[in-house]
């Protein structure tokens, strides 16, 4: 995060905190979120997104201090199970600024969103439609929803988290008329309010070029809606995805650029179509938080392997970053506790658990001396690390320490044993 600096002593510090205070403090492996740049990001979306509406997708990491944060800097927030919208509403984010996804919505999740009175809800298959139609009008409410359309786009990214493509689980199908079918069943049917369409290629993509083409094609449908109700919708989704830099060899656009090339691409084809250009807004979760955060570790063991590389143990590992493992996702680390001025070692660092593909940073030059009590920071862990993180081998989960102005706050608590023990009711 922007809040990093080296000290005289050589150890890193974040807003004017040593990690090594942080650690003292709250112990390790721990999530430090650098406040003063999330903050930072989300204004970077809002004035490169002006006059859009920008979702912080949650699922990146939710907790009530980061609601509250996105809220306060004029964001959205995207929920997709009753989970996080039960965090949202308790931190307090305004229901109207709450968009609710899911492939697969309960009729208690419906139902309260419905009662909390969430600012639209994004149809994801004609069972749900259903579903809302008859809660809908069981309370008389016209809930403003949209239609999730998948568009046919291979974004390239990992298979897991590609969305766009036919062959998955999410949306409604461009092109076998599906997308079109369920917006007018909405529109026939006029319980719910359909207010727009929505898209969302999939995550951690650097090329735009998977955005334009999205945007085209469900300007289409858009379009064709038109013509059979004689009106157009007002709104346009064009999802999150944004990615961001891991590794040195990263290189993503800024929200300024994406901001601007999205408004374009849009212009551009409402102008070919002779259509009025729809209110859009965009649902970044991994650019805004991923950057401000950093994981703690302490290393435990440092031992060498045959000449081939030197494996690091830290006291956390996949179950606080499960990235790697699942995604054969590229991190990198550096020593943070103090300078070294030894020669650079090939290092794989890995945690405590149970299994050999226990691992988060794949490869990494650390200084040769790295030993154990030294502390090692793993960058970009803001996004999905927090929010995947399990109990293998019965770890507890890391607290995230927030550090703003030269003091660190607990806003999620480290889990105890007897908070494991505690579900445990044998
Ligand atoms: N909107 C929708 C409808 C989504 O499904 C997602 C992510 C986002 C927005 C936010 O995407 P982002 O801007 O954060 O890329 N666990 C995976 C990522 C799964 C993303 C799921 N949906 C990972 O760790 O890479």
């Amino acid at each position: 995060p922007s809040g990093v600096a080296r000290g005289r002593d050589g150890g890193l510090s974040v807003a004017g905190v040593p990690v090594a205070q942080l650690a003292a403090e709250h112990g390790t492996p721990a999530y430090v979120l650098d406040e003063a740049d999330l903050r930072a990001r989300c204004r970077a979306f809002v004035a490169g997104f002006r006059g859009m509406d920008v979702y912080y997708a949650g699922k990146a990491l939710l907790c009530k201090a980061v609601v509250r944060v996105v809220a306060e800097e004029g964001l959205r927030l995207d929920v997709c199970t009753g989970g996080e919208l039960a965090v949202a509403l308790a931190a307090g984010m305004p229901p109207e600024r709450i968009g609710f996804h899911g492939n697969n919505k309960s009729v208690a999740e419906l139902s309260r969103a419905l009662d909390a009175g969430v600012g639209r809800i994004i149809l994801d298959s004609f069972t749900e439609i259903d579903r809302l139609t008859v809660l809908a009008r069981e309370r008389g409410v016209r809930q403003p929803v949209m239609i999730r359309v998948t568009v046919g786009v291979e974004a390239h990214t990992h298979e897991y988290i590609a969305t766009g493509h036919e062959d998955q689980k999410f949306g409604f199908s461009l092109a076998d008329g599906s997308a079109q079918a369920a917006a007018e069943r909405v529109l026939d049917d006029g319980v719910l309010q359909l207010i727009g369409l929505h898209s969302h290629i999939g995550s951690q993509i650097f090329d735009t070029a998977g955005f334009e083409v999205s945007a085209r094609r469900v300007l289409g449908l858009h379009a064709e809606l038109a013509k059979h109700t004689g009106a157009e919708l007002a709104e346009l989704d064009l999802g999150g995805g944004f990615g961001i830099a891991y590794t040195s060899q990263d290189d993503p656009a800024s929200p300024v650029e994406l901001g601007a090339g999205i408004t374009g691409i849009v212009e551009q084809e409402c102008a070919a179509r002779g259509l009025a250009v729809p209110r859009l807004s965009v649902e970044p979760g991994r650019a805004i938080i991923g950057p401000a955060v950093f994981t703690l570790y302490e290393v435990g063991t440092v031992k060498p392997v045959d000449g081939l590389r030197t494996y690091v143990s830290v006291d956390g590992g996949m179950s606080d970053n499960l990235r790697t493992a699942l995604y054969g996702a590229a991190y990198s680390a550096t020593l943070a506790s103090r300078a070294s001025s030894a020669g650079p070692m090939l290092t794989r660092i890995v945690g405590k658990h149970c299994e050999a593909g226990d691992v988060v940073v794949q490869d990494e030059f650390l200084p040769a001396d790295t030993r154990p009590g030294d502390l090692v920071a793993v960058p970009g862990t803001g996004a999905y690390c927090r929010s995947l993180a399990h109990n293998y081998n019965h770890v507890p989960r890391p607290p995230v320490v927030a550090v703003a102005d030269g003091r660190s706050r607990v806003i999620v608590r480290r889990e105890s044993e007897d908070d494991l023990m505690a579900l445990d009711v044998g």
